[in-house]
């Protein structure tokens, strides 16, 4: 029997991890996926990503730099809930993939080292998902190692990301000691997440509590929490939901600490599929009709298949096998064939999918990075940003012979969101712009081998870019007629005003009032 539209969203938890590198993403993707029963021994997600690498050529880079350029999806169960797990490249230079990638979770959690606390990568990502208002869940790691003092911890979350916290587990014990979670909203102790369930206990003084820490820490823990619960901040839903506060909990990914709690807290109280809004109105998760977006597109997964694969949120209804689709940008029809749900080792046809599920849809070039898929309904999702590049390069081809071909695979490229891609309207050559240095390796190392077109990158007489509009079409115009050499158009035609620093950019905004200049752009 297929589920009710209702229940299957009711289920659904669709987040993210966020940390900085070597907090242990890799490692609590794993056990969650383990727990979940998605993989059956841990180490096969860093296996995977190895696997990966000697995929595709262009996937060196990522080998070399020790980097994960590749986002991907991963799906698992756990008691009642179906989780989709989106994973985001830990490296900066790949950041518009990431919030990208951020624009299709309904929460995410926030991976912290014990020892180091917030780290910058993690302050960056957290302010993305402050700015989207996503909830977080705190998971404070390698508590099996020297870590700070548990209220320092909180302390600095708060101070650093002016965030309450509310400690949802107490560390049994600490570094060599640390054997366990104590929950403090139940009472309950789990030793590890050996123990699916947790054992109810009196008090922090029971039995069961100092069975498991050294004679000489028993009574230090006692007072920690009871201070823990005088001085800490309960935990409020309705504040969590609104990214006031965090639920913290403490663990081990490596030793098998704290994860369960992690995965039962998500499952309790982290928000299902949202309501998503679109141009003209608000679509909620449960409505009969299907609605997703394109977040992400991936070429060539897999070289046998020369695939490209567009990544979609389900934003309402049911996403089913062979159904039609709207595709609302052009206006056409396209049937969905084969979508396809990812676990970590394999990918599967996907039956039916709901919102908050991501499926992998293929396609030759038809979808674009914030496409709007409907079953008829002339709406757009808003929401999927394009960031103005830092770093604009023309590209140099040693073949001119082969420059049509470089127009069509810069095309492509861009459609991916690997680059951005403008055309100058004074005719020159292409610009192209990323957000981070890595992403023209990748480029050129892509370039090199699907397309067999080496090349070289020079630098542009333009470091600005930004997005330009005004409310009255004709003063556009006359800014556009006015600066000919420094306008382009991005790849849906809208136009971009390149200047040779800020200082000129400055100077263009002070004089022309009417026209806005911005670095963010929605899809649409
Ligand atoms: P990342 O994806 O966030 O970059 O981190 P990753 O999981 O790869 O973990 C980074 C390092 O920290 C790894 O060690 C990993 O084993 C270790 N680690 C992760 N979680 C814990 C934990 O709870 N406790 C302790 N003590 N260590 C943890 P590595 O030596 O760099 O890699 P590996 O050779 O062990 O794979």
């Amino acid at each position: 029997m297929t589920e009710t539209i209702k229940d299957a969203v009711a289920r659904r938890r669709t987040f993210a991890i966020i940390a900085h590198p070597d907090a242990g993403k890799t490692t609590l993707t794993e056990k969650l996926l383990l727990f979940g029963g998605a993989i059956q021994l841990a180490g096969e997600v860093k296996a995977k990503k190895d696997r990966m690498n000697t995929r595709s050529d262009w996937m060196k880079i990522e080998r070399e730099r020790g980097i994960s350029v590749v986002t991907s999806v991963m799906t698992f169960e756990y008691g009642d809930n179906v989780f989709n797990l989106l994973d985001t490249p830990g490296h900066e230079d790949f950041a518009d993939d990431t919030y990208r990638t951020l624009s299709a979770v309904d929460s995410a959690v926030m991976v912290i080292d014990a020892a180091k606390g917030i780290e910058p990568r993690t302050l960056k990502l957290f302010e993305v998902c402050r700015l989207r208002d996503i909830p977080i869940v705190t998971f404070v790691n390698k508590m099996d190692r020297e870590a700070r003092n548990t209220f320092e911890i909180l302390d600095e979350i708060e101070a650093k990301l002016a965030l309450d916290t509310a400690p949802m587990t107490w560390p049994v014990g600490q570094g060599r000691t640390f054997s366990g979670t104590y929950h403090l909203p139940t009472n309950s102790v789990r030793k590890g997440d050996d123990e699916m369930e947790r054992t109810p206990v009196n008090g922090p003084d029971s039995n069961r509590v100092a069975g498991l820490l050294p004679l000489n820490e028993q009574e230090a823990f006692i007072e920690e929490l009871e201070l823990a619960r005088e001085a800490c901040k309960p935990f409020d839903r309705q504040a969590f939901l609104e990214g006031h506060l965090t639920p913290v909990y403490f663990g081990s990914a490596l030793r098998n600490f704290g994860v369960r709690d992690l995965i039962e807290a998500l499952g309790a109280f982290a928000p299902p599929p949202r309501d998503q809004e679109a141009d003209s109105r608000v679509v909620h998760a449960t409505e009969p009709e299907m609605s997703a977006f394109v977040f992400k597109i991936q070429a060539n997964m897999d070289p046998n298949h020369r695939d490209r694969i567009a990544f979609v949120r389900v934003c309402s209804g049911e996403l089913k096998r062979g159904m039609k689709a709207k595709l609302v940008r052009t206006g056409k029809q396209m049937s969905l064939t084969a979508p396809q749900f990812f676990f970590a080792r394999s990918r599967i046809t996907a039956d039916e999918a709901y919102a908050g599920d991501v499926v992998g849809i293929p396609n030759h070039g038809t979808l674009r990075i914030g496409d709007t898929l409907t079953e008829g309904e002339e709406i757009l999702f808003r929401g999927v940003p394009n960031f103005a590049p830092e770093i604009l390069r023309r590209v140099r081809l040693g073949d001119p012979m082969k420059a049509k071909k470089l127009k069509e695979a810069l095309q492509q490229m861009a459609e991916e969101g690997v680059v951005q891609l403008f055309q100058p309207e004074d005719g020159s050559p292409a610009i192209v712009g990323v957000v981070g240095a890595l992403q023209l390796d990748v480029l050129k190392e892509r370039l090199a081998a699907e397309y067999g077109l080496p090349v070289d990158f020079e630098i542009a007489r333009f470091t600005v870019c930004r997005w330009i509009d005004a409310d009255s079409p004709a003063e556009l115009d006359r800014f556009i007629d006015s600066h000919r050499g420094d306008i382009a158009r991005d790849l849906d035609g809208d136009p971009v005003f390149l200047a040779q620093h800020g200082f000129g950019l400055n100077y263009e905004a002070d004089r022309w009032k009417q026209i806005t200049f911005t670095a963010i752009k929605d899809y649409q």
